[in-house]
């Protein structure tokens, strides 16, 4: 496996493996990997004769008071994880490289983008379809992977690729956790013991709301309480949103739910510096 770092380069390797035949999986990360990044890896290395990784922590996603100067960096041991997984190529580029210019060009966002974590971190979605538009025009032809773990992510990447109409497709993959339920993240090394040992509260509620609106809960309002006090009671997380959104059109449900309907149940939860996120996806009976 190499490693480069110009987008010249990673794009005369695609144009070879293209002529070859050969299709391309393409995994965006902002490293530190972890078994979520090596689960999105795994399956592209499963369904394409070519994976490439890049890593690149987009300064554009971070607001000024987030941890872009503390985000965890593992070049080194990331090298090692990608070689082990079989990714082909690894595209580490500079600033410069992905932003040519001092101050680049924002991508404009849709209603997705604005609403829950859009509207606690302003600014954020609309960092990360700017890198993500960018990545896509350097890598062109290919199916991208994206985690269920950044539900709203996926959905505004979705979105950018339709507006675009880029020639990429999404591969939707799900969420890995740890064995009691807390969803690998990159930011749980920020975790206190105290801090790890609550963070598993948020699958748990959940877990707990998925099971009431498969036992006849409909009412978006009692399905958000129940999985707010069971975050508020039993953690010291402080707790920012619980969202009910169409699975389809992320369009927030504040009623009563329907019938037939595939929902996500959303949550983003502050234990101290790490700010957690977690979702879950059930049918309506
Ligand atoms: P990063 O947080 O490094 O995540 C890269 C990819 O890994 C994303 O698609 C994310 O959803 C997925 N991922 C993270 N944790 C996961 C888990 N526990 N299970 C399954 N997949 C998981 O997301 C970003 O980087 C950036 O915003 C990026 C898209 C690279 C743009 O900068």
């Amino acid at each position: 496996m190499e490693t480069v770092t110009s987008v010249k380069d990673f794009q005369n390797f695609l144009n070879e493996r293209r002529s070859l035949g050969e299709e391309i999986g393409f995994v965006p990360t902002m490293g530190a990997l972890h078994d979520g990044h090596t689960s999105l890896i795994d399956a592209s290395v499963r369904q394409k004769k070519t994976t490439v990784v890049s890593i690149f922590v987009n300064p554009l996603q971070f607001s000024d008071t987030e941890d872009l100067d503390d985000y965890p960096l593992s070049l080194e041991k990331d090298e090692e994880t990608c070689l082990r997984h079989k990714v082909e190529l690894l595209f580490c580029p500079t600033r410069r490289e992905i932003y040519p210019k001092e101050l680049p060009e924002l991508e404009e966002i849709g209603e997705i983008g604005k609403t829950l974590e859009g509207e606690s971190r302003p600014s954020h979605f609309q960092g990360v379809a700017t890198v993500v538009a960018r990545l896509f025009e350097i890598v062109g032809v290919s199916s991208a992977y994206f985690g269920e773990k950044d539900f709203q992510q996926l959905m505004v990447v979705n979105e950018l690729v339709k507006r675009h109409q880029f020639p990429v497709e999404i591969v939707a993959c799900p969420t890995i956790r740890q064995i009691d339920g807390l969803a690998l993240s990159s930011r749980n090394v920020y975790l206190t013991e105290e801090q790890r040992a609550d963070a598993p509260v948020l699958y748990r509620a959940l877990m707990e709301g998925a099971e009431s609106v498969r036992c006849g809960e409909k009412k978006s309002e009692n399905l958000k309480k129940l999985i707010s006090d069971i975050v508020i009671n039993e953690s010291k997380g402080d707790l920012d949103y619980v969202g009910v959104v169409d699975s389809e059109t992320f369009t927030q449900l504040d009623s009563v739910l329907e019938s037939g309907k595939q929902i996500r149940i959303l949550i983003a939860c502050n234990f101290g510096a790490a700010r957690l996120i977690d979702n879950i996806g059930v049918v309506i009976p």
